[in-house]
């Protein structure tokens, strides 16, 4: 862990028009904050009570540290929260999900028919044998059906487990390993700027080593040369459906059984099966969509994630739906088929919140203000920004181009384990560009040093988490040593694995990870899953993985490799180890630069030393490096 270090801190800040905060859920910070610390189980009772529960929980919370039970005994089904609540509460015409494919396509569900499909699927789900407590494995693209499956799936209690659709078969094949799905419900094709890309053939791989699969399930979208289906044990996903009932009732879960199970990057090899419970996370995704969002029922709400990690789980699906929210969603990436493409949906949809990464923000800023220019974005309310720091320049400009100078930006720091917004600004206050904010009224987070201490504005330390909250992680699946280490490593607190820093007015400014995780494009890898994908070719003896700071990805991944005797350095093998890596993990663990060296800084124990790699790259200085063997 990183010794104390100051960093200057500038004071410029923006506020906002002071009708945000009148007309706000959340009203003043504040007076919201001091309540909740006067009373948590009091103020998070007050809000689990906006949703309904078959039966009423005995106790808000149970804390045996770092254990912590929500909502003890209670009984519910997020889809009934999600669906049903407002199909019988006068919102059954109303349209809960908007989809755009590249092609201009467009797919619309009002929450009535969302909630015929979900049943049917969860009824299809069935006829397969699939059971409570069961693991789904969901490898999509970014359609409809993904998000359906994953509601049929907690429809019947069954734990999905979401694997991004640009993971490759090795990376794939360890989450359904790992989590031992029963059936895997995925698609033949994505469609990536006008070309279909084939996913079927990954599903194929990934599960000759995963005796657990029982079935797949296949989404066929390729209309003209259907893909096969080997009838043993594939089946359409369609044919599925059609042969299912209509009418599924939810299943009656405990607040603490599993609703997902989430693999997010660790800092050694293998990813961590994040597990998230049914109630707690329910009413932590509802809460903070409902207040950092501000969502009332005119809203057109578009987050620009994938369902595939942490933020289209609980802002895409489960937070705005829990609300009643107008969701939109578009397979496309940002810039295609022009940079003015997403600026376009705003205008057409009449988005009123947007919610992105920061890559996407300086990917923007780089192809110019004419792009976004071109269309009226007059709809626009609020702002929001996740995946790693928004850094001061991108935020000035999201401010200033997107939202004219008058739509709130909100940067939300939280993470896959967290389940929902930790810290943020809330709308209404203040704005300091470069932080992401203060702890949102319910959570207690602070910067501190390695013995706990709250550290002084303008020293680093590690941002940290005190106490539970109702979406925090039970468990990592069948590694609960992982998970306690979280609480373990700095005494009292939880420890994200991020450095920080604090203004004098209390905001956090998040500066990166202290750990062996690269943040790329706002996707989290790790350092020792690109290490072992790489020695895993023939001509790799070892290697080490580092990233460095890019403008518009927050940072690239470089890898140092050392070749086996008997292999040479050329181009040709470079392009051949980006391939391998790019087949094992999928397209986003790919390394930018490849450099082949002959050794590596080592510690005298041989623990690669990454820090001196760094520094060395950036023309910084090494550090302290008594422990380096020579
Ligand atoms: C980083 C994504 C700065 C951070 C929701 C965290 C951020 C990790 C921010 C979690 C932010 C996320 N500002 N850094 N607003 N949001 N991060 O699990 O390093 O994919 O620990 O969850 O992303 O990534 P994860």
């Amino acid at each position: 862990m990183a010794d104390d270090f100051s960093v200057k801190l500038t004071e410029k800040y923006y506020t906002p028009d002071p009708s945000y905060r009148q007309n706000s859920w959340i009203g003043d910070y504040q007076e919201a904050y001091d309540e909740f610390r006067k009373d948590p189980e009091a103020f998070w009772d007050r809000v689990a009570r906006e949703l309904h529960w078959f039966s009423p929980y005995a106790k808000v919370r149970e804390w045996k540290y770092p254990y912590a039970r929500w909502f003890v005994d209670g009984k519910t089904n997020i889809t009934f929260n999600c669906l049903d609540r407002h199909v019988q509460n006068g919102l059954r015409n109303k349209v809960a999900l908007i989809w755009k494919g590249e092609d201009d396509t467009e797919r619309i569900y009002t929450y009535r028919q969302l909630l015929r499909e979900v049943m049917r699927v969860a009824n299809g789900l069935k006829t397969l044998g699939v059971e409570k407590g069961d693991r789904v494995c969901i490898y999509m693209p970014m359609v409809p059906e993904q998000i359906i499956s994953m509601l049929a799936c907690a429809r019947i209690g069954a734990v999905h487990s979401v694997v991004f659709g640009g993971f490759g078969a090795a990376a794939l094949n360890s989450r359904i390993t790992g989590a031992e799905a029963k059936v895997v419900i995925t698609a033949d094709v994505t469609f990536r700027r006008g070309k279909s890309i084939p996913l079927k053939h990954i599903i194929e791989e990934a599960i000759i080593n995963a005796p657990s699969v029982e079935h797949v399930v296949v989404l066929r979208r390729e209309k003209t040369q259907p893909v096969e289906i080997h009838k043993e044990m594939e089946i359409d996903f369609y044919d599925l459906v059609h042969a299912a009932g209509t009418e599924c009732e939810p299943e009656v879960m405990d607040a603490e059984d599993p609703l997902f199970i989430l693999y997010t990057s660790g800092s050694t090899g293998t990813p961590k099966g994040i597990v998230h419970t049914c109630g707690g996370y329910m009413v932590g995704t509802y809460y903070t969509t409902k207040t950092v969002f501000d969502i009332k029922d005119n809203d057109v709400y578009w987050c620009t994630a994938d369902p595939g990690w942490i933020t289209g789980h609980s802002y895409v699906v489960y937070g705005p739906l829990s609300l009643g929210a107008t969701i939109v969603i578009t397979e496309s990436p940002p810039d295609y088929p022009d940079p003015g493409a997403y600026w376009r949906m705003v205008e057409e949809f009449g988005v009123t919140i947007l919610y992105t990464a920061p890559t996407a923000i300086r990917m923007f800023m780089k192809l110019g203000e004419q792009w976004p220019d071109k269309s009226n974005l007059s709809s626009l309310r609020i702002l929001g920004s996740v995946g790693e720091p928004l850094n001061p320049e991108a935020f000035e400009w999201y401010y200033r181009v997107i939202g004219k100078n008058r739509c709130p930006v909100v940067d939300t720091w939280w993470q896959t384990e967290t389940g929902m917004h930790m810290v943020t600004t809330m709308i209404g206050e203040r704005m300091y560009p470069g932080f992401a904010g203060k702890s949102i009224p319910g959570v207690v987070a602070d910067v501190v040093d390695k013995n706990g201490t709250p550290v002084a504005p303008g020293t680093g330390g590690f941002l940290a988490i005190r106490d539970p909250w109702p979406s925090m992680m039970r468990t990592v699946y069948k590694d609960d040593e992982r998970y306690r280490k979280y609480w373990n490593t700095i005494p009292n607190w939880y420890a994200v694995g991020d450095l920080a820093v604090k203004n004098k007015e209390g905001y956090i400014m998040v500066l990166g990870r202290s750990d062996d995780l690269i943040v790329v494009a706002g996707h989290n890898i790790g350092t020792a899953e690109v290490e072992s994908a790489l020695v895993s070719h023939k001509a790799v003896a070892e290697a080490a993985v580092i990233g460095k700071p890019d403008e518009v990805k927050g940072n690239i991944i470089k890898a140092f490799v050392i070749l086996r005797v008997g292999h040479t350095a050329s181009d040709k093998l470079k392009n051949e180890l980006l391939y391998h890596v790019r087949i094992t993990l999928g397209p986003i663990a790919m390394p930018a630069e490849i450099d082949f060296v002959a050794t590596l800084p080592k510690t005298r124990s041989g623990k690669i030393m990454r820090r001196v790699l760094k520094a060395k790259e950036m023309g910084m200085d090494p550090g302290d490096i008594s422990t380096l063997d020579d």
